[in-house]
């Protein structure tokens, strides 16, 4: 069981939060607590690390709002072809109850994560592209095509959110990217700096974390690179200043805080596959008629409503993606 001793110097949550959010919170948290837990326990290793990480906050601040040198960039235009079926999540949620291990394997990783310093931020773009190259994250976002995209977001461990996330589309940085046209895949891989992630100096997980897409679906106009959420810069905790956004896939595909684009013709093994294969793989596609090893993917529970409401097929993005698995066979594309 992890117990988690408060330090002196934190802020207890009910005094940082508005009580309408810290009410609802407690009641999700208590509500999933079980599925919350869940991505610890892989068939793999990950229990060894399951112990550190309630080792709580380096640091207490509660600047969650971004706020650094691309901040003027926002609002971004919304993009109106994205609709929702339901309510936009509710902001503090959507930044406060957070899945980034490199903080801790918690969901209140939101303080640690003030630790990750955010400028400068280079980019690599390497592998099997026309010419490899650094830039710096700032130089990039000026380039790319910024609009606002309103997705669900579904986790393997069934809770949800609906969330505006401004950003542009994966398809126009592989375009900026040049790859040879020889590059099956896309290899993403976030930040490794033990110095500020204290997931990081546990033991047990194969760091840095890694994602990966097959060209196809990295050309295809649903993944984003989210740059910013909620009208303004992305919140370290939420994957500053870059992530990757999958909407039809369970969203540990949705990686953080990238500071690597690969591009290559080897499938990357990416990090919960490597953590635990027999229950995280490659392609994890959302469908609610695929369970997990452990529980259903009937139905999920949107952040803070205290309901389960049915899980959609492709999270009702398969307009968009299911032709990306037509005449795929021997593949496990739901896990
Ligand atoms: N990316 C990194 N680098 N580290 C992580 O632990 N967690 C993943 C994904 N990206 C994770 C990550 C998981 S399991 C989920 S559900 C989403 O981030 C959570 O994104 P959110 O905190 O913005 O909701």
């Amino acid at each position: 069981m992890l117990i988690k001793r408060p330090k002196s110097w934190e802020i207890p949550e009910r005094d940082a939060t508005p009580e309408r959010v810290y009410l609802n919170r407690r009641h999700f948290i208590g509500g999933v607590a079980t599925a919350g837990a869940a991505l610890l326990v892989g068939c793999g290793n990950a229990e060894d690390a399951q112990a550190q990480d309630g080792e709580a906050a380096d640091v207490a601040t509660t600047d969650v709002t971004g706020g650094g040198e691309t901040a003027s960039l926002y609002p971004a235009p919304r993009n109106e072809s994205f609709t929702l079926d339901r309510p936009v999540t509710d902001e503090e949620l959507a930044t406060t109850y957070n899945n980034f291990y490199e903080f801790g394997s918690h969901k209140r990783i939101w303080r640690n994560a003030q630790n990750l310093p955010l400028t400068p931020w280079d980019v690599t773009i390497d592998g099997m592209v026309e010419e490899e190259r650094t830039i710096s994250f700032y130089d990039l976002v000026q380039q790319m095509p910024l609009e606002e995209r309103l997705y669900r977001h579904r986790c393997v461990e069934a809770w949800s959110m609906a969330v505006p996330w401004s950003g542009f589309p994966l398809a126009a940085l592989v375009n900026w990217a040049r790859p040879l046209s020889s590059a099956t895949y896309l290899r993403m891989e976030t930040f490794q700096d033990r110095s500020v992630a204290s997931g990081q100096r546990a033991p047990g997980y194969p760091w840095p974390y890694v994602e990966g897409l097959t060209m196809a679906e990295a050309t295809n106009d649903l993944p984003f690179i989210a740059t910013g959420i909620y009208g303004r810069e992305m919140p370290a905790q939420n994957g500053a200043p870059l992530r990757l956004a999958t909407p039809w896939k369970y969203g540990f595909k949705s990686i953080k805080s990238i500071v690597r684009f690969t591009f290559t013709d080897e499938r990357p093994l990416t990090f919960w596959e490597n953590v635990g294969p027999c229950e995280y793989g490659f392609w994890a596609n959302v469908n609610p008629e695929v369970p997990h090893a452990r529980w259903s993917q009937a139905t999920e529970e949107p952040l803070g409503t205290g309901e389960r409401i049915p899980t959609l097929m492709f999270n009702g993005y398969g307009e968009q993606v299911a032709h990306l698995y037509d005449g795929i066979t021997g593949e496990d594309l739901w896990h």
